[in-house]
């Protein structure tokens, strides 16, 4: 049987980081796309070789033209700059928002049926400009930030318990970002949900309030550590989840950056909501009953999102 295609926009270290994930997990055949000659080339070549002593038979290659992802089943896009010091959002935004318009572009034309999975940042707004450009099926594209945020806080929790990551489950909604919105109700250890353990004494609120902020600034602590980049291991296996969960129909529950339109009183944004990702794309939002603190910060967060589309739109009048 033919294996599925999936095609990397951006070979930079989430791009490379993909690849290998998709070459170990034997999802499919890579292609990855770069501007830069010769960089997706010869990432693969390596990969291809890697192969060999790690038993995986994908088809990897490299492409520096949109024909090239002509069919996939899959697109993961990491293509554009990092916000680099001395950067300010708007150049952030309106550097990554002209490369969304090509990205889009390349989509609309190559791969119209693709599940489409962003991970460039400001991710939201990105994730929002690039299904107009590609004039893309609400369901078949979405975020990657919802995933990574609530590994990293299920990571602190498991730490602080000192018990299994595997048991430690965790939502998180909203923007990705300063105003991401934890839940604690929400998120468990073996289904015991997290103000249980602050009333078994397994940990303060103060320690979880930590965490909860640690979580949120948990780009920042890797970029500040790194110095010459941000974090890409943990996003390239965020996103790799989500695509495996649409290309195997495994009907997974995960926090993604999906088109929202009604559900939390929400209107034609992308924001961090829990999904089922299956063979349909995002087939269903998950609509939990939020508490009225809890609402308004999701409202808060949807605030600076919409914050940043609008700016988006003063950019590029083909948004507006
Ligand atoms: N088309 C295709 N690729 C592009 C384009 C473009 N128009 N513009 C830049 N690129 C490529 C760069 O050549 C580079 O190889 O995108 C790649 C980005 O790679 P890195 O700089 O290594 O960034 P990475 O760490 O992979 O993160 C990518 O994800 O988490 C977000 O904020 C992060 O927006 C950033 C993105």
């Amino acid at each position: 049987m033919a294996q599925p295609k999936i095609a990397l926009i951006g070979g930079g270290q989430i791009g490379g980081t993909l690849a290998l994930l998709a070459g170990l997990k034997e999802l499919g055949n890579v292609v990855l796309f770069d501007i830069v000659e010769g960089l997706p080339q010869g990432k693969t070549l390596d990969l291809a070789q890697g192969g060999a002593v790690e038993g995986y038979n994908a088809h990897l290659s490299g492409t520096n033209s949109y024909e090239g992802i002509a069919g996939a089943d899959v697109v993961i896009v990491t293509a554009g700059v990092p916000r680099k010091p001395g950067m300010s959002r708007d150049d952030l935004l309106s550097i990554n928002l002209k490369v969304m318009a090509a990205v889009g572009e390349g989509i609309k034309t190559y791969a119209p049926n693709a599940f489409v999975i962003c991970i460039t940042n400001p991710l939201d707004a990105m994730v929002w400009a690039l299904r107009q450009f590609a004039n893309h099926p609400a369901e078949k594209i979405v975020g990657m930030a919802g995933v990574l945020d609530s590994a990293r806080f299920r990571h602190f929790l498991s730490e602080e318990f000192k018990v299994s990551k595997e048991d430690v489950t965790a939502f998180v909604l909203g923007g990705h970002g300063d105003t991401m919105v934890p839940m604690p109700r929400f998120s468990t250890v073996a289904g015991i949900p997290l103000p249980e353990l602050v009333k078994m004494g397994w940990t303060t609120q103060e320690k979880l309030d930590q965490i909860i902020q640690r979580t949120r600034d948990g780009g920042a602590e890797i970029v500040g550590l790194l110095k010459t980049g941000s974090a890409f291991y943990a996003p390239a296996s965020s996103a790799i989840q989500m695509a495996e969960s649409y290309l195997k129909d495994q009907k997974r529950v995960l926090p993604v950056a999906a088109y929202v339109d009604g559900p939390y009183g929400i209107k034609d944004l992308y924001v961090g909501v829990p999904a089922v990702i299956g063979e349909n794309g995002v087939e269903r939002i998950v609509e939990l009953q939020l508490t009225a603190e809890e609402k308004a910060a999701l409202d808060k967060s949807a605030g600076a999102v919409q914050g940043l589309i609008e700016a988006c739109k003063k950019m590029d009048p083909r948004l507006g």
